[in-house]
């Protein structure tokens, strides 16, 4: 029985019919949103679901990725596909992560541990946020060999910031995720209707004063400065990734003020509105960073976010450059309606649409996806 069916029989009501209960044998993330709205609170459901402004940064995401079309290489023998690859050297499963992606106590009683279980479990690698309901070491502690990163706003403490890069350092996070498209909050209009605030009985796990939560306070602002790259990856001893550029001049500064990677991310349609879409700025991104060199020597890496929703944007975005894609609401629906094993279910079946995608399209490896993978539709 799925949990809508649970929950409506509780609710003394109708049962829905048979075709629309039934699970389909595919990843339907349309399906997963609605059920996981039926069992949240609407101003929960809201504040993961919602945009900055008109949000049309947060409709056009999905759309932006299909203005590419995929040409296919026939009579390549490929019966198997092969998804995995490295991140910053660390080995991974897939190239389909968990972004970091604020409160999730209130998807779930187990909140960031159970998507910690849930990643794990398809070899995954999830970024932790700073806005977590669980400590830097709770999460850490779960699925220690898989990797995570840890996501990281400028507190209004400055001390305060530099403790958690240092813990999470000593926690054995594989990188600092600095996200710097959030000098101030977006101006989410469905949470200023709701007057959203976090529920009483979560935790702030990491920020032990009010002014330090920084998706609460409308008013908070915390700017970051290209010098800070440098100065948070000798703080913490990890390879620092920028989250949240969208243009190629200002990730060329980050790499060389000393960030190993660069994440192209519009924070899922939640601050600037109307921004330009991440797979507009995606080849930009790509071309100003090609052939730099990480502090350790190794190729700068590129990632990219916002409305991947199918197996073919995640392989639009890996022909356009990115070494990897991470995933936002798809696991909040996920781990709203599974817990652990939702999360599972969303990375697997968009890494299973991947491959599957990949097989048609005659490659075999990721190592295999070129530029000429893809060409601009129209
Ligand atoms: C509810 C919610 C909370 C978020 N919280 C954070 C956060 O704490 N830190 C951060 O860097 N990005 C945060 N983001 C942005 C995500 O990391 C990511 O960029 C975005 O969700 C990707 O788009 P998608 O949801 O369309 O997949 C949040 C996004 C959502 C939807």
């Amino acid at each position: 029985m799925s949990r809508l069916t649970q929950r409506r029989r509780e609710a003394g009501e109708e049962p829905l019919p048979d075709d629309v209960d039934r699970e389909p044998p595919f990843l339907d993330l349309v399906r997963l949103e609605a059920q996981a709205r039926a069992v949240l609170e609407p101003s929960v459901y809201d504040y993961y679901a919602g945009g900055a402004e008109t949000e049309t940064t947060l409709r056009e995401a999905p759309e932006a990725w299909r203005s590419w079309r995929l040409r296919p290489r026939v009579l390549r023998g490929v019966d198997d596909v092969d998804l995995s690859t490295t991140l910053l050297g660390s080995p991974v499963a897939t190239p389909v992560g968990v972004a970091p992606w604020a409160y999730q106590g209130m998807a779930h009683p187990e909140g960031e541990l159970a998507t910690a279980r849930g990643a794990g479990a398809t070899g995954s690698l999830m970024c932790v946020s700073t806005s977590a309901n669980h400590t830097v070491e709770e999460v850490a502690a779960v699925e220690p060999e898989s990797p995570k990163w840890y996501q990281l706003y400028r507190l209004h403490s400055p001390a305060h910031t530099a403790e958690l890069a240092r813990r999470a350092g000593e926690a054995g996070y594989r990188a600092l995720v600095l996200t710097v498209d959030l000098p101030l909050l977006g101006r989410r209009r469905r949470d200023l209707v709701h007057d959203f605030a976090l529920p009483a009985d979560l935790r702030m796990a990491n920020h032990p004063t009010a002014e330090d939560r920084p998706e609460l306070s409308a008013n908070a602002s915390a700017t970051w400065t290209f010098d800070d790259i440098g100065r948070y990856a000798e703080l913490s001893g990890l390879p620092v990734v920028v989250k949240g550029v969208l243009r190629g001049d200002d990730a060329a500064r980050c790499v060389q003020a000393g960030a190993s990677a660069v994440w192209v991310s519009t924070h899922g349609g939640r601050q600037v509105d109307p921004a330009v879409a991440s797979a507009h700025a995606l080849p930009e991104v790509v071309t100003a960073v090609r052939g730099e060199t990480a502090p350790d020597g190794s190729d700068v890496e590129v990632y990219a976010d916002g409305g991947v929703r199918t197996g073919s944007d995640v392989l639009t975005a890996l022909a356009l450059g990115a070494r990897a894609v991470f995933l936002g609401r798809p696991t909040t629906w996920g781990l709203a309606t599974g817990g652990a094993a939702g999360v599972t279910r969303v990375l697997a079946g968009l890494s299973e649409e991947l491959a599957h995608t990949m097989a048609l399209c005659g490659l075999g490896a990721l190592s295999e996806v070129t530029p000429d993978t893809v060409v601009r539709s129209g």
